[in-house]
């Protein structure tokens, strides 16, 4: 078997050692490998304390490197969906909103989420965790590798609605068609325009095709979305493809934001 051949340091004084004459740290910046560079001084003591191999002084620096990375890249993500606030599933207490079981979220939480297309329509009143749990379930893909983007439904719906009046539609439409996880937030809270049916209708059949998930949160029924999107032909042809593989949960309850406030709700 061949051995490979060891890179030869640049030729130096006979007392000049040769970890001296390699430029580590220029190597390890040309290769773009910061969190290597700054824990090399610390992780080699502590190699030469606890006696640790090459192989696990070079594996355990990797690592750090790649968890490093990865973190970044998550944040990132998460800057680019725009959350109104970053939620996770750790944070969410089902104690308190004991109308839904964490396991009837398993599907949306696993790794497979975004591969398998699958939709979910969050329904219930103010205050029940509708936008912390699609927060914190595009999180989760976003963890996962994925990217996502969080738009209110209004916002959405004006946004395509005014780019359709000038002939933009099909780009306005590419910009919520291409995150794999999409959040449109708070669909029939305010009046949508006349024509959001039309627009909105685009966008679902295109990331129907495309299998890319989209997580409603409303807090009117299904029945009612042919008020609420001015066209009840075109709120079923939407609903009818978001529920082809997707879910509709509903929460009840009081308000967690009130929780504090004894018997400040309406229903007791
Ligand atoms: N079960 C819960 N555990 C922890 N925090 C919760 C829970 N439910 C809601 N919250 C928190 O309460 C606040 C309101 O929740 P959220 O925004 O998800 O409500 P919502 O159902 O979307 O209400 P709205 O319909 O008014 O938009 C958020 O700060 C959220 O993190
Ligand atoms: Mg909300």
């Amino acid at each position: 078997m061949n051995r490979p051949t060891p890179v030869s340091p640049p030729a130096m004084d006979a007392d000049t050692d040769a970890e001296v004459a390699i430029d580590l740290e220029g190597l390890l910046r040309r290769l773009h490998l910061p969190t290597i560079r700054r824990l090399l001084p610390e992780y080699a003591t502590l190699a030469a304390q606890e006696g640790w191999s090459h192989r696990d002084f070079l594996a355990r620096l990797i690592a750090e490197e790649v968890a490093n990375r990865n973190n970044t890249r998550i944040q990132k993500s998460a800057r680019r969906a725009r959350f109104p606030s970053l939620k996770t599933i750790e944070d969410f207490d089902f104690t308190y909103q004991t109308s839904l079981k964490r396991q009837a979220l398993g599907p949306f939480l696993d790794p497979d989420f975004v591969a398998q297309g699958r939709n979910l329509i969050l329904l219930g009143p103010s205050g029940t965790g509708k936008t912390h749990l699609c927060c914190a379930i595009a999180y989760r893909a976003i963890q996962h590798g994925h990217h996502a983007r969080f738009v209110r439904a209004c916002d959405l719906i004006d946004d395509l609605a005014s780019a359709s009046k000038d002939g933009r539609l099909r780009e306005a439409t590419a910009t919520y068609l291409e995150p794999p996880v999409l959040i449109i937030d708070e669909v029939g809270y305010l009046h949508h325009a006349d024509t959001a049916a039309n627009v909105l209708y685009g966008l679902v059949d295109a990331r129907h095709q495309q299998r890319r998930p989209i997580l409603f949160t409303t807090n009117k029924p299904p029945t009612v979305w042919g008020d609420v999107l001015h066209d009840h032909q075109l709120a079923e042809a939407i609903l009818d493809r978001v529920l082809e593989r997707g879910s509709l949960i509903e929460l009840r309850g009081r308000s967690y934001r009130t929780k504090h406030h004894r018997g400040a709700t309406t229903d007791g």
